[in-house]
């Protein structure tokens, strides 16, 4: 069984095919942070009509590299929310009506549930239940996981998520959006010792997190420093520290309270080296195990998109409509369980 799948969510158009035997086939992404650089974020107006731009060309694209013609896709999935709402009308749009073209089944995918099944493309997949947590540019999650759709909400972020406080505090340090790749880059010329930031919230008992207190921490350090290079990547180094701790502080308390030892980090964020490092050594001192996509899957992509739908089409759900439906605000807690097989 081949899925394509579609992801216009927010600012990357992304098209991909998965075979349930072969895996992925093909995997398009058309980025466009050049787009909305000189606006600091992203426009959503603009976003939706680049995607309107982009997205048959990758179509046409995924199909030639993986030598397939159309009638040798058996289902399409797209990302029916949560995202921009004219943004997602695109993928919705196109793969709805590929799909009665084609005459194949077409499945709204939860684009959190998708970034959290990711790993499950690795060689090395996690086994039902483990805690997830999900770290991205719009979500900070604590997630119980037991079974696909089976997600218990233990805590998220009750202001900014976690890649929305990397990006805020990279633009502090003058760098374009979305700058928190850039931001983890210089950290890792930064020195330990010169600044320090509190871990939010780790004080409290609970899960839930809090990080724009921390961005307003880092605005009046930078404020009173001087403003070389190195004075830069010490305060990054700084704030990906804190932010790294306070992740690990919480993961370790959830685990404990569900008691389990298997942890999946996913999104975005994930693909922040100096994170899957400090996760790896903490899961590894408390003999469990942790699971990541590769970085490419973690952040906002097709394949992910084609799995999930394949993992639910694979279970006869949800029957093929054709009304086309976005959720612009959709929890993952909202979705119908499948058992995982
Ligand atoms: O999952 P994602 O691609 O899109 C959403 O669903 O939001 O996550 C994007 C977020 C952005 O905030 C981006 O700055 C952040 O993930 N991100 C990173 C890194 N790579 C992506 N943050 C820190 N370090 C990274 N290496
Ligand atoms: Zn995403």
């Amino acid at each position: 069984m081949r899925v394509l799948g579609i992801e216009t969510s927010c600012d990357e158009t992304g098209i991909a095919i998965y075979d349930d035997v072969l895996g992925l086939l093909t995997n398009q992404l058309y980025s466009q942070v050049k787009l909305h650089a000189d606006y600091g974020g992203v426009v959503p107006e603009l976003a939706s009509r680049d995607h309107v731009r982009k997205i048959i060309p990758l179509i046409q694209a995924a199909l030639k590299e993986s030598d397939l013609k159309s009638n040798q896709i058996d289902a399409i999935a797209y990302t029916a929310g949560p995202g921009l709402m004219g943004s997602l009308l695109v993928g919705a749009t196109v793969g709805s009506a590929l799909a009665f073209a084609w005459n194949v089944p077409v499945i709204p995918v939860n684009h959190m549930e998708a970034h959290l099944l990711a790993p499950m493309m690795e060689e090395n997949p996690p086994q039902v239940p483990f805690l997830a947590l999900l770290v991205s540019g719009g979500h900070t999650q604590l997630i119980k996981v037991t079974g696909i759709g089976n997600y218990k909400l233990l805590g998220e972020s009750i202001d900014d998520a976690v890649g929305e406080a990397f990006d805020k505090t990279a633009k502090l340090l003058g760098f374009d959006y979305p700058g928190g790749p850039m931001l983890s880059h210089i950290a890792k010329h930064g020195r330990p010792g010169r600044f320090t930031f509190p871990y939010p919230m780790t004080n409290r008992p609970g899960f839930d997190f809090s990080f724009s207190g921390l961005k307003t921490c880092v605005a009046n350090i930078i404020r009173k420093s001087p403003a070389d290079q190195l004075t830069r990547a010490d305060i990054a180094y700084a704030f990906e520290d804190a932010v790294i701790n306070t992740l690990m502080i919480k993961c370790q308390r959830a685990l404990e309270h569900i008691g389990l030892n298997r942890l999946v980090v996913s999104g975005g964020v994930s693909a922040n080296h100096t994170l899957r490092k400090r996760m790896s050594e903490m899961m590894q001192l408390r003999k469990g195990e942790v699971f990541y996509a590769c970085p490419t899957l973690c952040t906002d992509n097709g394949a992910m998109i084609a799995y999930t739908g394949m993992v639910r089409l694979k279970e006869n759900f949800p029957k093929t409509n054709f009304t086309v439906n976005v959720y612009p605000r959709w929890s993952l807690t909202e979705l119908p369980s499948l058992e995982y097989k």
